[in-house]
């Protein structure tokens, strides 16, 4: 007999098929039972009814437990009442292994329990959803930059020089010297761009903040792209196509998902349409003065200024030109001002925040020597990033683009803790 996954149910409609699956939740009556099948593709509905079964399947089939894995044997069926549109008319189970007393019942539970258990909660129809939704960012995003010619790169975790907050880095030992895990990979990534035109990477990033918000992770994923020959403006069409892009890709391809999840889907259409809208840094430190925020000039954006100023569009909203003093050492400097730089964050809208920061990169050697010890960086660290203003400097930018920030606002999750399989929190590190 034919072993079928429940998500190729549709093509096998009439057909008798065995599917390996747990059993996720189960109702019956003395006549029929039906049981909530998950095999990790899906979760359909198996039907078991007594008077087309033997009385053995009948009966295991109302004992078994939640989580307990089977083999069933059963006939796939159209089914208009649910969702997925299909389910299987089960005539044997066979028990490959009973689950006894699984923690994670349907009823309600804790954060902190969940979060425990993430091992098991990972199980769960929602959990389900939102990793269907990342894997599509991911493959999304592949497709994306291969589409326009980038170059996948893979800069390294081990590193010995900090890209960003030399506040932020995770010191660990390097045989008989000290190395830092990457924050970033923008400054290797600035390296491939001069030997491969436009790249991107996708990889692990670390930054030991000490933040305990809805919107950090200690260890989180990003997206690098870094184009040579291109300036900051046309940067930011990359990023905007990008973020649409990843948007439409969820739309069509995570539908199911998006229902498990309750999102608005109108509401997505809306992040599709271009351009997205870009205000400056000075324009936003005065819209927020003027509604009673206690902000001056040249300080960072918290949390609640963020979503004040999403709140005013429809759309993800670049805020651009931030003070040159609360940005990282290799951001251009403005033409025609000294006190700002070529950069941007695209801020989400519905509060939640940075999903991307990105700037032209500083390409004067001189210039960008003296920045490097201003920041109180060590020189003879950053020579081999130096040698790239050396040796034919050209005009380039890029952008990191959180992945778990992304995925917590397209599934339009509460807190970033569900949107990576096994966060990494300021206080947690189990399981
Ligand atoms: O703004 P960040 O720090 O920029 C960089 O690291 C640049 N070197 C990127 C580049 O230009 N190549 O981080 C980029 C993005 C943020 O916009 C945010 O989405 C995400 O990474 N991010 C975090 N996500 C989860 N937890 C954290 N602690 C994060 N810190 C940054
Ligand atoms: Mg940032």
């Amino acid at each position: 007999m034919k072993k079928i996954q429940i998500i190729d149910s549709k093509k096998h409609v009439g057909e008798r098929v065995t599917i390996g699956a747990w059993i996720a939740n189960k109702r019956s009556s003395g006549k029929i039972a039906f049981l909530s099948l998950r095999d990790g593709s899906a979760f359909f509905q198996g039907v078991v009814v007594k008077s087309e079964v033997d009385e053995k399947v009948f009966d295991q089939a109302k004992s078994l437990n939640q989580e307990s894995s089977v083999w069933v044997v059963g006939t796939i069926q159209e089914d208009s009442r649910s969702k997925f549109g299909y389910e299987i008319h089960i005539e044997d189970i066979e028990l490959i292994s009973e689950a006894i007393d699984y923690p994670i019942t349907p009823k309600e539970h804790g954060t902190e329990f969940l979060m425990d258990n993430r091992h098991l909660w990972l199980r769960s129809s929602k959990q389900h959803a939102i990793m269907q939704i990342r894997n599509e960012i991911i493959r999304a995003t592949y497709e994306f930059y291969n589409n326009k010619g980038f170059v996948k790169i893979d800069p390294p975790i081990l590193t010995g020089n900090a890209a960003e907050n030399t506040t932020e880095l995770f010191q660990t030992r390097y045989f008989d010297r000290d190395a830092f895990l990457s924050q970033s990979g923008q400054l290797y990534m600035e390296a491939a761009a001069s030997a491969l035109g436009r790249v991107f990477s996708f990889g692990p990033t670390f930054r030991a903040e000490k933040s305990k918000t809805r919107r950090h992770l200690i260890e989180f994923w990003m997206m690098e792209p870094e184009m040579a020959f291109m300036n900051h403006d046309e940067s930011l069409e990359i990023q905007e196509q990008y973020v649409a892009y990843l948007v439409e890709s969820v739309l069509k391809n995570c539908d199911h998902a998006l229902d498990i999840l309750e999102r608005d889907k109108e509401l997505l259409k809306k992040y599709t349409e271009l351009p997205y809208p870009r205000i400056s840094y000075d324009e936003a430190v005065e819209m927020l003065q003027k509604n009673d925020f206690d902000v001056t000039w040249g300080e960072d954006f918290g949390s609640p200024e963020e979503t004040f100023i999403a709140k005013h569009y429809d759309k993800p909203v670049f805020i651009v030109n931030y003070p040159k003093a609360i940005k990282p050492f290799y951001m251009k400097k403005h033409p025609e001002r000294e006190d700002v730089v070529l950069c941007a964050d695209m801020i989400a809208p519905e509060g939640y925040g940075e999903i991307i920061g990105g700037s032209e990169r500083e390409d004067d050697y001189e210039t960008l020597r003296k920045e490097i010890i201003d920041f109180g960086l060590n020189v003879d660290d950053y020579e081999w990033y130096l040698d790239l203003r050396r040796y034919g400097s050209v005009p380039h930018s890029g952008f990191g683009l959180g992945l778990e920030r992304m995925v917590t606002w397209i599934s339009g999750t509460e807190h970033i803790r569900e949107a990576i399989p096994f966060p990494r929190l300021l206080n947690r590190i189990y399981p």
